[in-house]
């Protein structure tokens, strides 16, 4: 299973990535407007900025909402560098988009996900993420993980490449949930990711192994 950090703070894309496990940043407009970044300009340099700093798949999103907006500007994003991928929301223009991106190897990532029709869609179109938000889901009370299995199910009864990105993603167990079904990729706040470390019987267990050490010292 491949580990992106949902964020666009460096610090914490620069934390994540000093562990080693880290595959790949995923960002969106709401990310990049928590940091403050403003203007095209520093918005684009601060892609480059992420694409240097993580050797894996980074995802920029579109602002438009119309197939030529989308085009324009996701050409301006997969020039910046090598691992970018065209973050692009789930409408007929998005997939409209998503066709032309792949049709020019240029790769994506179908955002605003939340039904299996709409996973059906952008796997036709040769998306090469797919983001089902489950945090979203399961704050209206409908279960998202559910939609993570069935997305997996269809697409694995297809042999669609699209990789299944199980987004929105909120604590520990959604991340072992995704894990336990199959999903390809998960992208999660730092926090969830540095929650899965905890567990009361490993710092137990090492400060007895520390005092115990004390003894042998002497
Ligand atoms: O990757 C999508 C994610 O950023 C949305 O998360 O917590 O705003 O639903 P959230």
């Amino acid at each position: 299973m491949k580990f992106f950090v949902d964020t666009a703070d460096l610090k914490e894309i620069q934390e994540m990535n000093a562990l080693g496990i880290l595959d790949g940043v995923t960002t969106n407009p709401s990310l990049m407007a928590k940091i403050g970044v403003q203007g095209r300009e520093n918005v684009l340099n601060h892609y480059k900025t992420i694409c240097e700093m993580v050797d894996g798949d980074i995802s920029a999103e579109v602002i438009s909402t119309d197939f030529e907006g989308m085009i324009r500007e996701g050409e301006e994003l997969a020039a910046l560098h090598e691992n970018i991928v065209v973050k692009v929301p789930m409408i007929k223009e998005g997939i409209k988009a998503i066709k032309y991106f792949t049709d020019k190897g240029i790769k994506t990532n179908c955002t605003l996900v939340f039904s299996v029709g709409q996973a059906i869609l952008a796997a036709k179109a040769g998306a090469t993420y797919l983001s089902p938000f489950l945090g979203r889901l399961d704050d209206v009370s409908t279960d998202g993980l559910s939609l993570i299995a069935d997305i997996c199910t269809v697409y694995d009864n297809y042999m669609f490449e699209t990789e299944v990105l199980a987004a929105s993603v909120r604590h520990p167990m959604h991340i072992i949930e995704c894990a336990k079904i199959g999903a390809d990729v998960v992208t999660c706040p730092a926090s969830a990711i540095d929650k899965l470390f905890n567990h009361p019987l490993t710092d137990i267990g090492l400060q007895q192994f520390l005092a115990d050490y004390k003894k042998v010292e002497g």
